[in-house]
């Protein structure tokens, strides 16, 4: 049967191309989805985006992906730094979630450091622009089994 994974992503990502280059790079967030969606379609995964400047709109996504998904990748954006509810919602579904950061959080300002989503989630890739989704749907592939 076909894996589903959700694709989450959180607020101001819907500016990337334009959004300080220098640290995010010059792909818009359609150009990452559509490399995802190249590789999703030779390795048989099926994928969903979302993008939301609301962290209530993403906490009822992670809600609603439980059942339905076999993973979620998810870049929480500032969420990541503060958000209790994201992490609460991510603690109380099933579906195993990857956290991917375009920049590397550690090597930025002081309270870029702390994830409080890090703890509920299986990993956390971190700095390598674009190829940071990339690398995750890498190991959704090889975790759920599949073989090229
Ligand atoms: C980010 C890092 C966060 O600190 C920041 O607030 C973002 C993007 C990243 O992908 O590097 O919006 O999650």
């Amino acid at each position: 049967m076909t894996k589903k994974i959700l694709v989450l992503n959180g607020p101001n990502l819907n500016l990337l191309g334009k959004r300080e280059p220098q640290i995010y790079g010059t792909l818009t967030l359609e150009m990452i989805n559509a490399q995802m969606r190249d590789f999703a379609d030779l390795s048989g995964m099926e994928l969903d985006f979302l993008q939301s400047n609301h962290e209530g709109k993403l906490i009822d996504a992670i809600q609603e992906a439980d059942g339905k998904y076999d993973f979620i990748i998810l870049n929480a954006a500032a969420f990541t730094h503060y958000s209790i509810a994201i992490r609460d919602a991510i603690a109380a579904i099933s579906v195993p979630v990857i956290e991917v950061h375009l920049s590397n959080i550690h090597a930025r300002d002081d309270f870029r450091h702390q994830s409080v989503i890090a703890p509920v989630v299986m990993g956390q890739i971190s700095g390598f622009g674009a190829e940071s989704y990339l690398a995750a749907l890498n190991i959704v592939y090889l975790k759920l089994g599949g073989n090229r």
